[in-house]
């Protein structure tokens, strides 16, 4: 069995640390949110510099923030530190100085996740809520040759899902801090220890040569921001412009009004001076924001922050075209929400 061979070796290995001879719910708290994306060995001068500074969350509460945040410096995340003073305080102003004794109510307290709740609840209170980090996602994913990645909410969901079925309903603070200590000096993210790994003759990565491979984090695409200010313009004989966008790059071919890329959100003022809009229309024009709540387009590489200008003007060299043919063009769907917006306002 999975969990029997995960807690024996937990009880011939495990190392020696100072929150694993208490189950009191401050002492867990305070070393369950410093181990987030911290080592053990890193942590663990904190964890107890914090101990001695602040024996009780009641201490804690009291402090000043400066003084937190300065015991604190070097962890990083300096989010975690703030949260945690708040949450103190909150415990002590508001649940007079007792800690939640669930998972559901732990996780309502400010800084305290999926993780932190489980880690508590389990190790605190005896509930069966697996916990799931970075340790216990790289031992699943091995032994059960699980390539779903473990940074997409599918990932989360299933790998959850499957520490829950395996935990050891007996023990489960004990099981749980077992699988994590078996991921970080046994199941290792390199080198890790497969000749002597009581789990060696049923691990399928093993079996399979995947070790390397395994768990599969996505590679998070940069997200690139493009402001668009598309100008809508319209003349009294009721024409407008469109262009067909040429080159490679988004929407090849498909038509659109004319288009000044800028590298912020600009404003009207800065608009009317930037060179572009001046080349196009070198007459006093009167122009007009017509989306004032923002449009964010989506694509998969990039997200286009979008502003429509109306635009009046008396003549133009440009090649115009009539706004009744306007629906013949093929265009982007941004331009035909756009369009829709706008029409229906117009007529
Ligand atoms: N990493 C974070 N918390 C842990 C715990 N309680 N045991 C082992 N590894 C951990």
């Amino acid at each position: 069995m999975f969990n029997e061979k995960v807690l024996n070796w937990y009880l011939k290995n495990k190392r020696d640390l100072p929150w694993r001879t208490t189950k009191k719910p401050y002492y867990i708290w305070l070393s369950e949110i410093m181990l987030q994306q911290t080592r053990v060995a890193q942590g663990l001068p904190y964890f107890l510099k914090f101990k001695e500074a602040f024996p009780t969350v009641g201490d804690l509460a009291n402090a000043d923030e400066s003084y937190v945040l300065k015991l604190w410096q070097g962890l990083g995340y300096y989010s975690r530190a703030r949260n945690l003073h708040y949450t103190a305080k909150h415990i002590v102003n508001n649940l007079n100085s007792s800690f939640p004794d669930n998972y559901n109510d732990l996780l309502k307290l400010k800084g305290v996740g999926d993780y932190t709740a489980s880690a508590i609840a389990s190790i605190c209170y005896n509930e069966t809520s697996a916990v799931v980090d970075g340790n216990v996602y790289r031992v699943l994913a091995r032994y059960f040759g699980i390539h779903t990645p473990t940074n997409t909410s599918k990932g989360i969901k299933d790998f959850k899902e499957l520490a829950q079925t395996l935990i050891d309903t007996n023990n489960p603070g004990t099981y749980n801090q077992a699988i994590m200590d078996f991921g970080a000096t046994q199941c290792k993210p390199q080198n890790p220890l497969c000749d002597v790994c009581p789990l060696n003759d049923s691990c399928i990565a093993l079996k399979n040569n995947n070790i390397k491979n395994l768990p599969v984090k996505e590679k998070k695409i940069k997200v690139k921001k493009r402001y668009f200010n598309y100008l809508v313009i319209t003349n009294s004989n009721n024409e407008t412009i469109l262009k067909q966008r040429k080159g490679k790059g988004i929407w090849e071919g498909l038509y659109e009004f004319p288009l000044i890329e800028t590298s912020k959100d600009i404003n009207e003022e800065d608009l009317i001076k930037h060179p572009s809009f001046k080349s196009l229309l070198n007459k006093e024009t009167s122009i007009k924001l017509f989306n004032h709540k923002k449009i964010v387009h989506k694509l998969s590489h990039q997200h286009l922050h979008t502003q429509f200008w109306i635009v009046n003007i008396s003549h133009i060299k440009e090649e115009l075209i009539s706004w009744n043919n306007i629906w013949e063009y093929p265009v982007p769907i941004l331009i035909h929400n756009f369009l829709e917006n706008y029409l229906k306002d117009k007529n």
